[in-house]
């Protein structure tokens, strides 16, 4: 039989960043428009064709806007409240996925323009066997390392990759992570996982998971958008 795969989709972030840069004129992040469609959409739309159930962590004034958004998905949603940080808001949202699920993949409301292979990536390393997989891509910066007083030394840029969402996690595991996990300082789920000694596996990103995170990243992703059409 086909191992059932859950998908989360952290969106309770409130878009700080990018209000900044607006004048906060604009919805909350996950409902932003993007070619016509909010940011979430797009985000279910990079991982429903494989997804058997879909959990979404929304902000708690938004659960039944966001449920409304989404009644049109042909897999079956839930929509729960998150939490204060994106690892809270995930451990919500794994409480609601079904014990029966094999995979969880967690993919970013904030990342609207993964293409699928990525996504196929991602789940062929975990039916390789692969415990946890991150999507990862090469950085272009020079990078350097701060510390106190404006001290800083360079990072060789070949070591490090940025990373990037679907993330797929053996469910057992991910469970695990987040139930041991001591703290809410977890940028990622991976980084979770690999506090408790289980390996982590990279498989090719793409540059067009990049996170809107700023006005800027708007800007690249409704013209990549648009193309797409
Ligand atoms: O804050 P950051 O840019 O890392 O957010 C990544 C993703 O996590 C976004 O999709 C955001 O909506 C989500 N998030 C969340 N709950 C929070 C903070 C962020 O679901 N409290």
């Amino acid at each position: 039989v086909k191992p059932q795969i859950a998908a989360i989709i952290p969106a309770a972030g409130s878009g700080l960043r990018l209000a900044a840069d607006d004048g906060a004129t604009g919805p909350p992040k996950a409902l932003r428009r993007l070619a016509g469609e909010t940011l979430l959409r797009h985000a279910v739309h990079c991982i429903e064709h494989v997804a058997d159930e879909i959990v979404v962590a929304a902000p708690s004034e938004l659960v039944a806007q966001i449920t409304a958004e989404l009644a049109p998905i042909r897999k079956p949603v839930r929509v729960v409240v998150g939490g204060s940080t994106r690892q809270e808001s995930v451990r919500r949202a794994l409480g609601q996925v079904k014990g029966t699920a094999a995979f969880v993949l967690v993919h970013d409301a904030a990342r609207p323009m993964v293409p699928p292979d990525v996504v196929d990536r991602v789940l062929a390393a975990l039916t390789a066997g692969a415990v946890a997989v991150v999507p990862a891509v090469p950085v272009s910066d020079s990078l350097r390392q701060v510390g106190e007083e404006g001290a800083s030394t360079a990072l060789d840029r070949h070591r490090v990759r940025a990373v990037q969402t679907p993330q797929g996690f053996r469910a057992a595991t991910l469970r695990a992570a987040h139930e041991q996990a001591p703290d809410e300082q977890a940028t990622d789920d991976a980084s979770l996982v690999e506090r408790l000694g289980e390996p982590v596996t990279l498989v090719e990103g793409d540059l067009r998971g990049f996170k809107i995170t700023r006005a800027i990243d708007l800007v690249v992703a409704e013209s990549l958008a648009r193309r797409q059409r």
